[in-house]
């Protein structure tokens, strides 16, 4: 395996004003691989892509991306990556294949036409390709906005909550088109708010958290750390004594009763444990089930596992400075 990263940055910080929105930021993305950095509002996921595509410079700390020095090779890393964020940079008055010719003949692409129409089709927008993009739903512009980007095949692409807000249709088309660029070796950095997106995509999860990475891992790594909620619903207290017994079996985790529901779960930590197994399995322990469900993990679950943990007790002057 290579060990060169795309992305790999040291204690980056960056203040707007009193706000200290990044604190050290340590990130290392292979190259050819996903990294998905998942983190609620506010966490600092746009600081950090702002800061690593060098559209705002840090206050602290260093990176390389693409082989090359932040704040040094600023304009050899700006022609290595490519950037899609939040806002579009679409002109509503031009068509989408106007759009993209535009961006074409700004970066000097060769044969832009050609690319274009490619774009336009891997994206599901070659029938609207000759209509204003004023027209396009806020599902196409933001495809229209990632096709864009990719008009110079770029060695990073870095994509800001590619999906958040879009209609199912435009995320598989999304989340389609990071899986064909990592298999043409581009390495992506995405920023989500999702855990299922970062699921689908990432080969690795930096977990951000208040300006720092908290956690790192593979998705699976990150799930089985908080594991998914597994309760039964049974109709009599014979099959709840039952029902535990296979949960305890199954996730080796002790159960916890709620006799008024006569409902038990149990949190499971092995991630190769799935709905249709429990089913199985309680239905060969001869449990008459009223009710089973497996809840995966969620972002809520994932941070209050691994940030809550790793909290001091008592509030920090940093926690003291946010609260005011
Ligand atoms: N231009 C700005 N001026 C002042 N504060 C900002 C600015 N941009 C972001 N912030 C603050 O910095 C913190 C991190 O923001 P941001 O990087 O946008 O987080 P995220 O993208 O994870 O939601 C937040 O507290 C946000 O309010
Ligand atoms: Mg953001």
């Amino acid at each position: 395996m290579t060990s060169t990263y795309a992305v790999l940055s040291e204690g980056l910080e960056k203040r707007y004003g009193k706000v200290h929105a990044l604190r050290g930021l340590d990130l290392a993305v292979a190259e050819g691989t996903v990294c998905g950095v998942l983190g609620p509002n506010g966490a600092g996921k746009t600081t950090a892509v702002r800061l690593l595509t060098t559209l705002l410079r840090p206050d602290a700390g260093s990176a390389r991306v693409a082989g090359h020095d932040l704040t040094r090779e600023a304009a050899a890393v700006r022609r290595r990556i490519s950037v899609t964020g939040q806002d579009t940079s679409v002109d509503g008055d031009l068509t989408g294949r106007q759009n993209l010719l535009l961006f074409g003949r700004l970066h000097r692409v060769r044969g832009p036409a050609g690319r274009t129409a490619e774009l336009l089709d891997r994206f599901g927008l070659a029938e609207a390709a000759d209509r204003p993009a004023s027209t396009y739903s806020g599902g196409m512009l933001r495809r229209l906005d990632l096709a864009a980007s990719l008009i110079r095949r770029p060695e990073v692409l870095f994509l800001d909550e590619p999906t958040t807000g879009l209609d199912p249709v435009s995320r598989t088309l999304i989340w389609d088109a990071v899986r064909d660029l990592t298999a043409e070796g581009t390495t992506v950095l995405l920023t989500t708010q999702y855990l299922e997106e970062a699921d689908q995509l990432a080969d690795d999860i930096a977990l951000v958290d208040r300006g720092r990475v908290a956690h790192t891992g593979s998705p699976a790594q990150l799930k089985a750390l908080v594991g998914a909620h597994a309760e039964v619903v049974v109709t009599d207290p014979d099959a709840l004594t039952k029902a535990a017994a296979v949960l305890d079996r199954l996730t080796g985790a002790q159960p916890s009763f709620d006799h008024e529901r006569g409902a038990v779960g149990a949190v499971s930590k092995d991630p190769t444990l799935t709905l249709p197994l429990l089913v199985r399995t309680l239905d060969a322990a001869g449990v008459p089930l009223l009710d089973v469900s497996l809840r995966p993990p969620t972002l809520d679950d994932v941070f209050l596992r691994l940030t809550d943990t790793t909290a001091p007790a008592t509030a920090t002057t940093d926690d003291k400075e946010r609260a005011a």
